[in-house]
């Protein structure tokens, strides 16, 4: 049986939101908080302002324990555990903005009510923060008592797109206090997560042979260092899988083949090398720059993690690259690009490599025609300053172009016939920088990054092939040197 506790999650973000149905999920009266109105009543009206698959059934599942205000005075005084989940986007030198923070931690401190409550960081906050929230509280509250507000960290490893899979099978729950107390609550919170004591939904089973997460409790600082650590070490780890990408394409070899190889060394481990347009979306690059911007804070250089941001920037220009040794010059011609989003099975368009080429091509003169599956909508409130027109299905967006660039490895795209497709292209040029296409049809020039040039499959044939001799999609690139670099 699980015990109840009431919860109050500050911030209705991608965080926010899956932390807090969860929570309700698992057995807990939970008040979510927004200072947006407007996502507020979306949410009382049962609607998610996000895309994220299985987590509207997830909320009808939960309904009963959970409701939805702007107003801190009747969400937090009774809370057992307060969560911050506001966003801390990047100052333009690449330290996170801690305004909403501040401000969060100061409205709940005004309304704590006395009792034992916990505050809860698991916005992405820079080390030290913890201490610099216990402070806000003990300036603000009424009532502070050092014993009384307890400040936790509780760093959050969901995927966008497989919340809700992260957040009730994890590897791990990281829990960082310098409380013992605030420690043991947060246990109790997650008993059911601990001991993998809840009913799965049938829409997302536990999988098979997974026991229970690893507990790793800390220091409040170290839990802080270990949220960053990881989406670095994540960051760098892809990094590294498309600079050998790089050097596989010039020596004829073929990075999948490479991947699977040094991945089955369980100290090097399979995921995270999957080579292709770089790593996007909301945290990777923000993180690795607020991490070097700790450093510099105390002098210190960290200049594997600036290589790894390098290695990123480099990959993105490579499509543009790729596709100007086809077309040569850009303007006037007309480029499908498929996919927005930053990865698949999300609307999330933040840092998408996506975003970065249609501005390259718009730049060159390139006529732009985009799709995406669910992303769509988004860009179009905000990619108001990108050029491009939008296509209704893959067919339509080739239609008449000179390339495709396949951004985003959508299911979609991977099931595509694509020598059907392809045939209403005014040339068959195909830019997979996700290496979804596992043959290449009769008669297409398809680059993808750090594979060797497939032979071309005849119509009805599957299974991929490999060339013997050593024409290599990206050896082209040795003839137009320095695009690399
Ligand atoms: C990431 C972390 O995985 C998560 O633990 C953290 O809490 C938030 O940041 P997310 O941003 O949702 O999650 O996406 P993720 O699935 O990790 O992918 C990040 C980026 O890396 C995407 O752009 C993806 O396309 C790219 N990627 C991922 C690769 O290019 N290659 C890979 O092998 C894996």
């Amino acid at each position: 049986m699980t015990k109840s506790l009431k919860v109050t999650v500050v911030g209705t973000g991608y965080v926010g939101l899956g932390t807090a149905i969860m929570l309700a999920y698992l057995g807990h009266e939970v008040v979510g908080l927004d200072i947006d109105q407007a996502k507020v009543d979306m949410l009382t009206n049962g609607e998610l302002p996000i895309y994220e698959p299985g987590l509207d059934q997830l909320l009808l599942d939960s309904q009963a324990r959970i409701r939805w205000t702007t107003d801190y005075a009747t969400a937090i005084p009774s809370a057992d555990v307060i969560f911050i989940c506001v966003g801390t986007p990047p100052n333009p030198d690449g330290s996170p903005n801690l305004k909403y923070v501040a401000q969060a931690a100061q409205s709940i401190a005004r309304n704590l009510n006395g009792k034992t409550q916990v505050v809860v960081n698991k916005s992405t906050v820079p080390v030290g923060t913890g201490d610099w929230v216990a402070r806000i509280l003990e300036e603000n509250a009424k009532e502070y008592h050092v014993n009384r507000y307890l400040v936790v960290s509780n760093p959050e490893f969901l995927r966008e797109g497989t919340a809700l899979f992260d957040s009730l099978y994890p590897d791990r729950i990281v829990l960082g206090s310098d409380s013992a107390e605030g420690i043991e609550r947060m246990k109790t919170l997650y008993a059911p997560l601990i001991e993998q004591s809840f009913e799965p939904p049938a829409y997302v089973p536990r999988p098979a042979g997974y026991v229970e997460p690893e507990l790793v409790a800390t220091a409040l600082s170290s839990a802080e260092m270990i949220k960053y650590a990881a989406n670095s070490f994540l960051a760098l780890k892809i990094s590294f899988a498309n600079e050998i990408a790089g050097l596989c394409e010039r020596v004829g070899a073929d990075i999948g083949e490479v991947a699977r190889g040094i991945g089955s060394d369980a100290r090097i481990g399979p995921r995270f090398l999957s080579a292709g347009a770089g790593w996007g979306g909301s945290c990777f690059g923000k993180d690795t720059s607020a991490l070097i911007s700790t450093g510099l804070e105390y002098g210190y250089d960290m200049p594997i993690l600036q290589a790894a941001i390098e290695v990123n920037t480099r990959q993105r220009s490579l499509i543009i690259s790729k596709l100007q040794m086809h077309l040569h010059r850009l303007k006037g011609k007309r480029v499908a690009v498929l996919g927005m989003a930053f990865k698949p099975n999300t609307d999330d368009l933040r840092d998408a490599p996506a975003h970065d080429t249609i501005a390259r091509l718009n730049e060159l003169g390139a006529t732009v025609v985009a799709h995406d599956p669910i992303a769509m909508p988004r860009a179009r409130r905000e990619w108001q300053h990108l050029n491009y027109h939008e296509a209704s299905s893959v067919l339509e967006a080739l239609r008449g172009a000179d390339a495709v660039i396949i951004a985003t490895e959508w299911d979609e795209y991977r099931n595509q016939n694509w020598g059907a497709v392809s045939s209403g292209m005014r040339q068959r040029v195909i830019i997979d920088t996700r290496n979804i296409l596992t043959s290449r049809p009769e008669g297409v020039t398809l680059e993808q990054i750090g594979k060797r040039q497939m032979v071309a499959e005849p119509a009805g044939q599957a299974g991929a092939q490999f060339a013997d001799s050593v024409t290599v999609a990206g050896a082209s690139v040795a003839a137009v040197p320095g695009t690399l670099s």
